[in-house]
């Protein structure tokens, strides 16, 4: 597709995405949510089917295959609408490996990370057929060997390589450097590969990486494409041929302008491994993105408990709390606060915080809103990815619930 095509296209999204502007999309279907008792996390399916779209736009003729990370959101609805698209899915427990199976997606397209997979994730994953066990070190290759051939089955796996690459994102999802727990080093892997091909009941399909999370430069993704052709390079020489390279997920989504960037850079990703990765004949690429999919579809919606105002401070509380959405608090992450229904012209600037017991309760700190009072609904924007998976029922709290547009 040339140039000017694919932006006419890309600006179509955005506009048919701003004539049903998440903001105008509450006020419109305002009278609908009003009466939902908060906190809810509200989803936009209408974005997350353009972003699906989007995604399949820009890998269509090429060898590439995207799993969904069911972590980022694992909600049935959304899982469901992902497995319809054709993605695949990427899984770090049996649990994740139930849901996506019970939403649609085909076992064999499944992949299965994490570096403490247990005897009944594993064999659950053997019984179903899923596609591929990410593994990560010498005991579990040795361990699902065993349970392979208990079965009778051969287990397909890719290795889980560190490529030491800096994402230069928050030190909690940098995954991808020498000295933290994931994957087999570099300077051992040889030894690894030959481990793997030398077991009975294991066939190795695969090289897998994935450096880190919420990832906006485009440079470590060059990077990692240096380190894998150089790998390839390698292993042709060694005779070794891989059915495909995973390289993972974190491409970052914009918390700052959500109205303004609501999908993700795909082209720009996309492009980075196109012009940088050197395939082999018959070889596929494979990708584990999250939070790309699901982050800007979803929203935290919440009601003002409490205005509170200290000498030098003003407090808006909510009935959201930390337990529903711990990114801020984890990782003093920024997501966009927006009053729904303020009809003040004149603003105000309030700590937005939750009504838990800890400082780290607080979504927003001296952030701008209209003039706030008891019982205005707000937002908190960009909330898709690692919003609900991650909630929790600290302070014996409901888990929050779930509201999709096209069912209101
Ligand atoms: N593949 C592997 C092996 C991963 O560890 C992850 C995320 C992904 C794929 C998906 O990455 P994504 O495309 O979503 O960046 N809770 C944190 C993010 C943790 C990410 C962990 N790994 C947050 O809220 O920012």
């Amino acid at each position: 597709m040339d140039k000017a095509c694919d932006r006419a296209l890309q600006d179509q999204n955005f506009r048919q995405f701003k004539m049903g502007n998440e903001l105008n999309h509450f006020r419109f279907k305002l009278a609908a949510i009003e009466g939902i008792p908060t906190p809810f996390y509200y989803y936009d399916m209408n974005l997350l089917n353009l972003t699906l779209d989007e995604i399949q736009r820009q890998i269509s003729g090429y060898p590439f295959k995207v799993h969904y990370a069911l972590k980022a959101n694992c909600n049935h609805h959304i899982l469901n609408t992902i497995a319809r698209s054709g993605l695949s899915g990427d899984l770090v427990s049996g649990g994740e490996m139930k849901a996506a199976l019970a939403a649609g997606f085909k076992a064999q397209s499944l992949n299965y990370a994490g570096v403490g997979k247990t005897d009944w994730e594993i064999m659950l994953g053997l019984e179903h057929g899923i596609g591929c066990f990410n593994v990560e070190s010498v005991p579990e290759m040795q361990i699902i060997d065993l349970l392979a051939g208990e079965m009778g089955k051969t287990a397909p796996i890719a290795i889980r390589v560190n490529p030491d690459i800096d994402a230069h994102t928050h030190k909690y999802i940098t995954t991808g450097t020498a000295e933290n727990k994931f994957g087999i080093n570099i300077d051992e892997l040889e030894q690894v590969i030959d481990q793997a091909l030398s077991l009975p009941h294991t066939r190795l399909r695969g090289l897998h990486f994935h450096i880190g999370s919420q990832i906006l430069q485009m440079r470590p993704f060059e990077l990692l494409c240096d380190t894998v052709n150089r790998l390839l390079d390698h292993y042709e020489q060694r005779g070794i041929n891989f059915e495909f390279i995973n390289v993972g997920g974190g491409l970052g989504i914009d918390y700052s302008s959500p109205d303004e960037h609501p999908i993700a850079d795909f082209k720009q990703y996309f492009d980075t491994f196109k012009q940088h990765l050197h395939l082999r004949q018959g070889q596929e690429l494979h990708f584990e993105l999250g939070r790309a999919i699901v982050g800007a579809c979803g929203s935290l919606i919440s009601r003002v408990t409490f205005v509170k105002e200290k000498r030098n401070k003003k407090f808006v509380i909510l009935d959201a709390g930390m337990n529903d959405l711990i990114r801020p608090a984890l990782y003093d992450a920024y997501h966009k606060v927006q009053n729904l229904t303020s009809q003040e012209q004149t603003t105000d600037t309030y700590d937005v915080v939750g009504p838990i017991c800890e400082s780290s309760d607080l979504f927003a700190q001296d952030c701008e809103l209209p003039l706030t009072r008891r019982g205005d609904l707000i937002a908190i924007r960009t909330a898709g990815a690692y919003g609900e998976s991650m909630a929790s029922t600290y302070n014996m709290r409901p888990l929050p619930q779930s509201i999709f547009s096209t069912e209101i």
